[in-house]
């Protein structure tokens, strides 16, 4: 016998080869880019601790929009700072909201591209919590309605497809069943099933202004430790009438970006969150990487555990690396 009879650097030998049996893609289709709008006029203003990523005012972010369509990017993932804060988060749900006002520009402007909201009400409330605080908890059921009542004003300002970020239980089935009651049937949820109380987030809540002023979100978030409570969240989901499930952080939780695709056959989405991007930029930053190798190892990792669809702050750069 020769030795090695098989050797699995013969198809490793130049990069056409390697093509032929390459098996994750990823592409400017893939990627899903987060967007801050704020009110005002004439805004644009960088978040410190997430080089690169601008918070815009609406006219700001109609044309940051054109841009990202040139790259080939689709689809947006919007987020509002509302110029006021109440204990209910009203600015949620008020359909003259810088969301809702934010999405109907938009879609005017670009008809094609998928605006998908965010719904949540952590950046609404003065406490910063994700829902309704009633003596010092957060009432549950009552945060659905809240919820509920946010995604059809983001609906009915257009917007192509609502995300619900908060991780109340049953906050999917009462979003489905309010989103047909009043008339939005095809409006699809994408669903955060698996987020997990992590410390990733924390440029995102500086950019957010979404800090919780007392406690945590450990008593509705994920415990880090756990994957079989994920898969049973995304399963719930599912059931409750969810369209896409969405795994996040993305590369802490690239096991559980598996386990939520070949337990349920889902569409998957996983959110590579503000700290794995304010990762990789300090270290570029500082020359210890070479950002763009390593940025497309990242997602292309993250398209190689299961997701569809990525949502991550390099969206645009990446897609421009892509092209
Ligand atoms: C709010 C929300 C958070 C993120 C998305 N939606 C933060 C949080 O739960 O505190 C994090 C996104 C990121 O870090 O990029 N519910």
């Amino acid at each position: 016998m020769p030795f090695p009879t098989t050797r699995l650097r013969r198809m490793r030998r130049t990069e056409t080869l390697r093509g032929l049996v390459r098996e994750s893609h990823l592409a400017p289709a893939h990627l899903i880019q987060p967007a801050f709008v704020v009110p005002g006029e004439g805004v644009r203003e960088e978040v410190d601790s997430m080089p690169g990523v601008e918070r815009f005012s609406i006219s700001e972010l109609v044309a940051e929009a054109t841009e990202l369509t040139s790259v080939g990017i689709g689809a947006v993932l919007l987020f509002g700072i509302p110029s006021a804060k109440d204990e209910t988060g009203s600015g949620a749900y008020d359909d003259e909201g810088v969301v809702q006002m934010a999405v109907r520009a938009l879609k005017e402007a670009h008809p094609d591209l998928i605006v998908i909201t965010d719904v949540c009400l952590c950046a609404y409330t003065s406490h910063g919590h994700c829902g309704f605080v009633r003596d010092g908890e957060i009432d549950n059921d009552l945060t659905n309605e809240l919820l509920a009542k946010t995604a059809i004003s983001h609906a009915e300002a257009g917007a192509d497809a609502v995300a619900p970020s908060d991780m109340m239980d049953g906050r999917v089935g009462t979003i489905r069943f309010q989103l047909d009651e009043e008339g939005h049937p095809n409006v699809p949820i994408v669903a955060y099933s698996a987020k997990y109380a992590s410390a990733f987030y924390g440029p995102f809540r500086e950019a957010a202004e979404s800090t919780p002023e007392f406690g945590d979100r450990r008593s509705y978030q994920l415990d880090p430790a756990n994957s079989d409570e994920a898969v049973r969240e995304a399963k719930l989901d599912l059931e409750e009438g969810a369209d896409m499930l969405m795994v996040k952080p993305a590369t802490p939780y690239l096991d559980v970006v598996r386990r939520v695709k070949d337990e349920t056959g889902a569409p998957v989405a996983a959110y590579h969150v503000s700290g794995e991007y304010s990762m990789l930029k300090a270290a570029a930053a500082n020359g210890w990487i070479d950002e763009r190798a390593a940025v497309l190892e990242t997602l292309t990792s993250i398209r190689r555990a299961g997701a569809d669809a990525i949502v991550t702050y390099y969206a645009k750069e990446a897609a421009g690396w892509l092209r």
